[in-house]
C-alpha cells in the first residue's frame, strides 16, 4: 500500500498555500536543547531536547502571488510534556519575528520585505492549537484555516497519533542559502552592501521592539529574490531571539560570532550572578550582521581566519575582532590604500564599543558605508600637515581606554593602539612625516604611563 501523503492547507486573507510535506533526505537527526521560560521569564528556565530534521514542502496551489517552496523543520520531542513546552516557546519565538516585521511594515508570508523570514509553528497532530475556531499565527497575517487533509500520517512522519503529538513544525517560505565563499582580488564587493539595508531596517526594527536575535552569522543569513529581480538577504532562525527587558541571564549564542563583551559576560556568569544589560545584546546583533558583511565584502575565510581567528587567552579578549585597533589592522591590510580609507572608518565602527550604545543605528551604519564606499578617500588639496593627524591621535587615545579596566592595561593597550596606528599612518603616508608621529606616540605613552602611576591601580 503506497504511504500516505502529508498535505496541509493554510488559507490566509487572500491567499491560499497547500503544502506538500516531503520526505526529508536520510540524516542523523540534530538533537537541539532549549532553556524555555517555565512561567512567562521565570529566571530559571525548563530544559527541553529535541530532535530536529529539516525538510521541504512543496506548495500545489501556486497562486499569482504565492511561495512555491517552503521550508519545513521538524522537532521531535521526547514526552508530550516537553512537547507543549516547546510549542509555546517557539510560538513565543515566532512572535518576536511578527513584531520586528510588522515595525517594518511587511505583513505579508508571501511578499517580502523581511528582516526575519516568517515562520508558522504548527502542532504535529494538527489538533489543540484552534482558539475560539481562529489559530493563532505567526505569519505576519492571521491564518483563518490550517487543516490536514489525510487521516492517517506518512511512516516517515509519525507512527501514531501519539507521536505525532510530540511532534513540532516550523514551516516558512524557502529562501536561497547563500554560497559563502572566498575572495581573492583585493577590493571590497561593495555592490553586496545595498542588500544589507532591509536586513539592518530589520534588525533595528527588532531592537526597538526590545528584541534581540542574538545568532547573527552566516548561516543564519539568506538570500531572496524579491519581484524586480533584485535581492536582498534576510535573517532566519529566531531559536535564540531573546528579549531584552528585564535583563537575561541565558542569552544563547554561537561562540565564534558572539561579541567580545558578550563572552565575557557569559564567561563571568559562570562565577557570579550576572545579568546581560540591553547594550551587549544589540551589540552581538550588530557586531554579528558586522561579520556577516564583511564575509560579503571580503571573504568568509577571511573573517573566519583573521578577525575570528582565536589566539590563546580570556574569551572576549583574544581574537582581533575583539580590539578596535586590531580590527582596524585587519581591515588595512585587506582593503589597503587610501581608496578604502573612508570605508574602512565606517567598518571599523562595528569593532569599537559603541555599538553598545543604544541609540546607534545599524541602518544608519549601512547608509553610511554606502556612501563611504562611494567616496574615495584621498586628501583634499588644502589639507593641513598639523591637522592630518589628529584623527590618529584621537584614534590612539580612543583604543588605549577602550576594554581597559587597569592601570597597567592602560599602558599596554595605549602603547598596542600607538603602534598599531602608527603603522596605518606609516603606510599611508608612506613614512612623510614619522617624526610627527612617533613624537606623538612617545608623547601619549609618557602621559599614559604617568596616569596609570598616579591612579596607582
Ligand atoms: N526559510 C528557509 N528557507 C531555506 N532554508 C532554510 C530556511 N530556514 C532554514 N533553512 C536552512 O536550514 C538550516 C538550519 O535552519 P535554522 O533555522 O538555522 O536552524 P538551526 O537552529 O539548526 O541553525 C539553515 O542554515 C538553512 O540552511
Ligand atoms: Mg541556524
Amino acid at each position: 500500500m503506497p504511504d500516505t501523503e502529508l498535505v496541509f492547507t493554510l488559507i490566509g486573507p487572500g491567499w491560499t498555500a497547500r503544502l506538500l510535506v516531503e520526505e526529508p533526505p536520510p540524516a542523523e537527526p540534530k538533537r537541539v536543547g532549549f532553556a524555555v521560560p517555565a512561567v512567562d521569564d521565570d529566571p530559571a528556565p525548563l530544559h527541553v531536547d529535541a530532535d530536529v530534521v529539516f525538510t521541504t514542502a512543496r506548495n500545489l496551489q501556486v497562486e499569482p502571488r504565492g511561495w512555491p517552496r517552503w521550508h519545513v523543520k521538524i522537532y521531535r520531542c521526547a514526552t508530550q510534556g516537553d512537547a507543549d513546552n516547546l510549542l509555546r516557546f517557539l510560538i513565543r519565538q515566532t512572535e518576536f519575528v511578527q513584531r520586528a516585521n510588522r515595525a517594518l511594515g511587511a505583513g505579508n508570508p508571501m511578499r517580502p520585505p523581511w528582516g526575519v523570514v516568517p515562520v508558522q509553528i504548527l502542532r504535529g497532530d494538527w489538533l489543540s492549537q484552534a482558539v475560539g475556531g481562529a489559530y493563532p499565527t505567526q505569519l505576519g497575517e492571521e491564518v483563518r484555516e490550517m487543516k490536514r487533509t489525510a487521516a492517517r500520517f506518512p511512516s516517515w512522519y509519525a507512527p501514531d497519533m501519539l507521536a505525532a503529538a510530540r511532534t513540532l513544525l516550523a514551516v516558512s517560505p524557502y529562501v536561497d542559502e547563500i554560497e559563502w565563499v572566498d575572495r581573492y582580488h583585493e577590493d571590497p564587493v561593495t555592490e553586496h552592501l545595498r542588500r544589507f539595508t532591509g536586513l539592518a531596517a530589520g534588525l533595528d526594527a527588532m531592537h526597538r521592539n526590545d528584541i534581540a536575535h542574538c545568532d547573527i552569522k552566516p548561516a543564519n543569513v539568506c538570500r531572496v529574490t524579491v519581484a524586480d529581480d533584485s535581492t536582498a538577504y534576510v535573517l532566519i532562525d529566531v531559536d535564540a531571539a531573546i528579549r531584552v527587558t528585564p535583563p537575561p541571564r541565558f542569552p544563547r549564542f554561537t561562540p565564534t560570532y558572539s561579541y567580545g563583551n558578550l563572552r565575557r559576560f557569559a564567561a563571568e556568569a559562570r562565577h557570579h550572578d550576572r545579568k546581560v544589560p540591553a547594550g551587549v545584546l544589540y551589540a552581538q546583533d550588530r557586531f554579528g550582521f558586522a561579520l556577516v558583511l564583511l564575509s560579503a565584502l571580503g571573504g568568509y575565510h577571511w573573517v573566519r581566519g583573521s578577525l575570528l581567528y582565536e589566539g590563546s587567552g580570556p574569551p572576549g579578549r583574544n581574537r582581533n575582532a575583539d580590539s578596535h585597533h586590531l580590527a582596524v589592522r585587519e581591515l588595512e591590510s585587506r582593503f589597503p590604500g587610501e581608496r578604502w580609507e573612508r570605508l574602512r572608518a565606517v567598518l571599523g565602527e562595528a569593532f569599537s564599543q559603541q555599538i553598545e550604545d543604544p541609540e546607534w543605528p545599524t541602518a544608519g551604519w549601512v547608509a553610511r558605508l554606502i556612501a563611504a564606499a562611494e567616496t574615495p578617500g584621498e586628501p583634499g588639496p588644502h589639507t593641513d600637515r598639523g591637522q592630518e593627524y589628529t584623527e590618529d591621535v584621537r584614534q590612539v587615545w580612543r583604543r588605549a581606554r577602550e576594554h581597559t579596566q587597569t592601570g597597567v592595561e592602560l599602558v599596554e593597550d595605549g602603547y598596542r593602539a600607538a603602534v598599531a596606528q602608527a603603522q596605518i599612518v606609516a603606510r599611508r603616508t608612506a613614512r612623510r612625516i614619522m617624526t610627527t608621529v612617533a613624537l606623538a606616540i612617545t608623547g601619549i605613552t609618557v602621559v599614559l604611563a604617568f596616569g596609570a602611576v598616579v591612579l596607582g591601580k
